[in-house]
């Protein structure tokens, strides 16, 4: 589960150090600079801290990451970590620091000095992203959270900007837990439902069912659908914060399990495939952090829920569907399915909102993961302005994300010979003609990113501020951009 930890703020009270119990961590230049408490912890661990800074050992110490000292003798705590972090650190110096804090607190209470530093909200938001775990369905003794504490020189103000960074954190917990979710639980009926509930936050949810869908012609979703037992369904989330402006679309694909249809995948690895749903899980969790803290702009998220499965009923390679704008797709490749979803959602989207500009977010292919790796998203733009802007956002966040290039002798490898296109283009450049194929569903006036996350959505090994698995990639991206360009 979430676990978001409880952190308060405080004033530095130097006469606490020595009996605090559980954790203590303070915060030291890397030159070796110490504020008031590492001076009062250096007196009393006789000048073990000064010892520390003045060893080799300090050098190796990155910025942002720490070194433990176990059981120190003249503390009450059963252990301190020594931060190195500049007293105005970067942006992601500090959220590395709080990572670093996340880590060495564990289930222990922490007390933190950082009563001389700057970008406390940041440390913060980093410690409390890296002390997510998912642990819901283990089901050993779950110890309470314990809480951290952390001294600072502005307690109040402090306990403010945590808030708003609270709203960015839960709307990343949100996404982590949907995509971290088996798919035996996170049907579509459940992801729907678990959507519904954020009404209680103010954002206004719709959930088109099949019939719904059918009447919309969204015959290349449906395709995908048709060999499961779990219902298709289309959720559109709207927020309403910024007057009448039309609003920013964001489209996620929600396949809440891709076994590939009748082009059945490959067992070893299969199990992955439960977070296929990691662009829906995106847009879901980008919609919460809005409404968490009440954003002034105008924004709807649209996610198509579907699952895809062999069965008798199931589309097979060669069917051809027709598309809700009227185009026809022979379906080459039952296992290219995420297009088909997103073609027929983001048509949707864009005959009844008018975007002023739409994103949509999709694990859309393999390819991408040999081309970009876990480091970074593919982009993929028809508007400079827009993408220069979501990779400025990225940037700042701390996101990986690469633009990608889209041309017209790309979209030629989707002719097909008896339909208007085919959904895959051939083994080379498989993520490009992929966001080709997404292309031709986007209006000329429609400034438009596809963001392909197959290789940052939920990754094998930790990062600086996930544990493995889901890593909510994107969320505050996407929240940060909301902020920049589309706030009144
Ligand atoms: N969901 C997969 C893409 C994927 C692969 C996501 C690995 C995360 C990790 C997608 O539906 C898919 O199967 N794509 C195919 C496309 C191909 C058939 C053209 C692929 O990448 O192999
Ligand atoms: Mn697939
Ligand atoms: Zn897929």
């Amino acid at each position: 589960m979430t676990s978001p930890i409880t952190i308060d703020f405080a004033e530095t009270d130097l006469d606490a150090l020595a009996a605090a119990e559980g954790k203590l961590a303070i915060l030291v230049t890397p030159d070796g600079k110490l504020d008031p408490a590492g001076r009062r912890v250096n007196r009393l661990t006789k000048q073990a801290v000064a010892r520390l800074v003045e060893s080799d050992r300090w050098e190796k110490v990155k910025s942002g990451e720490g070194f433990t000292m176990g059981f120190p003798a003249g503390l009450a705590a059963k252990a301190l970590l020594v931060v190195k972090l500049e007293r105005r650190p970067s942006v992601e110096d500090a959220r590395k620091a709080g990572a670093s804090l996340a880590k060495f607190k564990g289930k222990t209470p922490l007390l933190v000095c950082a009563g001389a530093y700057n970008r406390v909200a940041d440390l913060t938001l980093g410690l409390a992203l890296r002390a997510y775990g998912f642990d819901d369905h283990k089901t050993a003794d779950k110890e309470d959270a314990e809480p951290a504490t952390i001294y600072c020189a502005k307690p109040d103000e402090a306990r403010d900007e945590a808030e708003a960074a609270k709203a960015v954190a839960e709307g990343v917990f949100f996404t982590r837990d949907l995509v971290n979710e088996p798919a035996n639980i996170l049907t579509t009926q459940e992801f729907a439902d678990r959507l519904t509930a954020m009404k209680d936050l103010g954002l206004k949810v719709e959930v088109l069912e099949e019939k719904d869908l059918e009447k919309l012609g969204m015959g290349a979703l449906l395709g995908v659908g048709q060999g499961s037992d779990a219902p298709s369904k289309v959720v559109v989330m709207e927020w309403n914060g910024g007057g009448e402006e039309k609003p920013l679309a964001l489209i996620g694909k929600g396949v809440v399990f891709d076994t590939g249809g009748i082009s059945l995948k490959p067992a070893a690895g299969m199990e992955d495939m439960t977070m296929d749903m990691g662009g829906a899980g995106v847009v879901s969790g980008v919609m919460r952090t809005l409404a968490l803290r009440k954003a002034k702009a105008n924004v709807v998220g649209l996610v198509g829920l579907v699952e895809n499965m062999p069965d008798a009923r199931a589309q097979r390679p060669g069917d051809v569907v027709t598309s809700m704008k009227g185009d026809t797709i022979e379906v080459i490749n039952t296992d290219a399915e995420g297009r088909l979803v997103l073609c027929d959602v983001m048509w949707y989207a864009q005959e009844r909102f008018e975007p002023t500009g739409m994103i949509d977010l999709a694990t859309l292919t393999g390819a991408i993961i040999i081309g970009l790796g876990h480091e970074n998203a593919g982009v993929f733009s028809n508007s400079d302005p827009l993408c220069t802007a979501f990779l400025k956002a990225a940037g700042a966040e701390g996101e990986g994300a690469w633009r990608l290039p889209l041309a017209q002798a790309y979209d030629d490898l989707l002719k097909s010979r008896i339909a208007d296109m085919k959904n895959v283009g051939g083994r080379a450049a498989g993520s490009i003609t992929a966001a080709q194929f997404l292309g031709r569903f986007v209006k000329d006036e429609t400034p438009w990113i596809h963001l392909d996350i197959a290789g940052v959505a939920s990754v094998k090994s930790d990062t600086m501020l996930a544990p493995k698995g889901a890593t909510g990639w994107g969320v505050m991206a996407l929240d940060r951009l909301v902020r920049d360009e589309y706030e009144t």
